[in-house]
């Protein structure tokens, strides 16, 4: 199979209340932990790249690696996805080297900013059969270079959500329900909760329309420790309960973000390695463990979180 977009990934996990898996992919090992967890639970896959990540690995081979990805596992549905797209600029560069999907960025815009550039992005990307996510409402954490202060970040009044839709044409829209970027959403000592009254009120004035849950790391405690115990430093990383983005799941919510918990457990694994074989050199070595490590959490959150195990 090759890369398709989500539109039909997106219907089916609508109807059948589960989500599919959004992952940022940098380098080889993320590509494959995350699709040969794919592969084994028959999952589809979104497998997403930053503005950030472009930078890193540069387009061309990021391109490749997916490439691979779907030679590899020809099974499975896979869609390559442009995440946070800050510009038209970047998005028309997406859409012109091979993406399915693109994201642009405007939430930071005024609304009707937010309408013009995005219903621009929307009209390049459908006349070449390319979907659009767009965003309303600010998470805190780091969007791309726009770091967003806690308490300057807004939830997505539901009572806008109609008009933006209906004026941008976008296939899927991001909300600000509490998730946030990152592995500090929540301060230690509070109780974690997602304004689901936001999302349910969103989805009543969107039936059938898919939202997009952004930020939805859980910090496993586990990597944490690991981090924390093998010479990193990482007081008070709290994520959002797995509990509650099963429930998001069962709603209107059709993809959920997954980045900070993939680079958690690829450096706590790498960090014990190191401390456990400091003699060692050979970057096959640790990268080794660290994929695998990879592989299982995104297995974890495919079965018991996201609910599309099977769903291929
Ligand atoms: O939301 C942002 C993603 O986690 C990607 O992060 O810009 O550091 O690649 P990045
Ligand atoms: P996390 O930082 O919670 O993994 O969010 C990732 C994300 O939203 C990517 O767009
Ligand atoms: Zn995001």
């Amino acid at each position: 199979m090759s890369l398709v977009t989500s539109k039909e990934m997106f219907a089916k996990a609508y109807n059948g209340g589960y989500a599919i898996g959004a992952f940022n992919v940098n380098n080889m090992e993320i590509v494959q932990g995350i699709t040969e967890a794919c592969r084994e639970e028959n999952a589809p896959v979104i497998l997403q790249v930053s503005k950030g990540a472009r930078a890193y690995a540069n387009h061309t081979y990021l391109i490749k690696l997916v490439e691979a990805a779907v030679l590899e596992c020809p099974e499975i549905p896979m869609v390559l996805h442009l995440d946070h797209g800050p510009d038209f600029e970047t998005c028309k560069s997406c859409i012109d080297g091979g993406f399915t999907s693109v994201m642009i960025d405007a939430s930071s815009k005024p609304f009707a900013e937010n309408i013009a550039i995005t219903r621009r992005v929307v009209e390049y990307a459908h006349d070449h059969g390319v979907v659009v996510e767009a965003e309303l409402g600010t998470l805190s954490g780091i969007e791309d270079e726009v770091k967003v202060k806690e308490g300057h970040a807004s939830y997505t009044r539901p009572e806008e959500v109609e008009e933006f839709v209906s004026k941008t044409g976008c296939d899927s829209l991001a909300i600000a329900i509490g998730t946030s970027h990152g592995a500090y959403k929540f301060k230690p000592g509070t109780i974690p909760q997602l304004r689901f009254d936001v999302l349910h009120e969103c989805e009543k004035r969107l039936p059938g329309f898919p939202i997009v849950l952004h930020g939805s790391s859980s910090v496993p405690q586990e990597y944490v420790d690991m981090i924390n115990q093998y010479g990193g430093a990482m007081p008070g990383a709290i994520g959002v309960p797995e509990d509650q983005l099963r429930e998001a799941a069962r709603s209107a919510v059709c993809k959920i973000n997954i980045d900070s918990d993939l680079r958690l457990a690829m450096t706590g694994t790498i960090r014990k390695f190191m401390a456990e074989h400091p003699d060692k050199f050979d970057p096959r070595e640790y990268l080794k463990p660290a994929r695998a490590n990879i592989k299982e959490l995104v297995r974890h959150k495919l079965v018991d979180v996201l609910g599309c195990a099977g769903k291929a």
